[in-house]
């Protein structure tokens, strides 16, 4: 069983997350495919899909919003597990329900906030700005959530 983790990532943190749900898949049944790279992704090939993207202004990345609406219908048809990167957590719920429509939250296995990361030395001078004043943190900081990871691998592989 071959498992695609298709992602989008800013600064890297979602990716790193799809790193460690590879790692915890065992690297030999799942490949990453990175948006920025691949436009084109044939699902066929994969028995199995994850699919993840950060929320930056409470919004899903673009290229995922577009990856998920080209392909709803194949989706639908495979086991599919949900996933978003995110610093806001009272926030959290609604972010999920305005990334990905309904009907794949409830066709998904799994639908979860992995945590996230401010990582200032990535971020350009509007960006650092616009964290500083709307969350107050000064700092980089890490809060990926391991537990939210193992349990969202946990669930996809039921
Ligand atoms: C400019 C900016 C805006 C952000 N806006 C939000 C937001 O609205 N809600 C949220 O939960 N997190 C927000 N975040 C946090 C990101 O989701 C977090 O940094 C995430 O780890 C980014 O993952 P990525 O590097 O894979 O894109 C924001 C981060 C930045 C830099």
């Amino acid at each position: 069983m071959t498992t695609a983790i298709i992602y989008a990532t800013t600064h890297g943190t979602t990716e790193k997350v799809a790193l460690r749900m590879q790692h915890l898949l065992g690297d030999q049944n799942s490949l990453m495919i990175n948006l920025k790279n691949i436009k084109n992704v044939d699902l066929k090939q994969y028995d199995k899909i994850i699919i993840g993207g950060s929320i930056h202004a409470g919004m899903l990345q673009k290229s995922v919003k577009g990856f998920i609406n080209k392909n709803k219908d194949e989706l639908l048809q495979k086991p599919l597990g949900l996933f978003i990167c995110g610093m806001n957590v009272p926030e959290y719920q609604a972010q999920i329900e305005r990334a990905f429509p309904e009907s794949l939250r409830k066709h998904a296995k799994s639908v979860k906030v992995a945590g996230g990361e401010f990582l200032f030395d990535k971020m350009n001078l509007f960006q650092k700005i616009i964290v500083r004043k709307i969350s107050g943190i000064k700092e980089s900081v890490s809060k990926i959530d391991d537990k939210k990871i193992e349990e969202f691998i946990k669930e996809f592989n039921d």
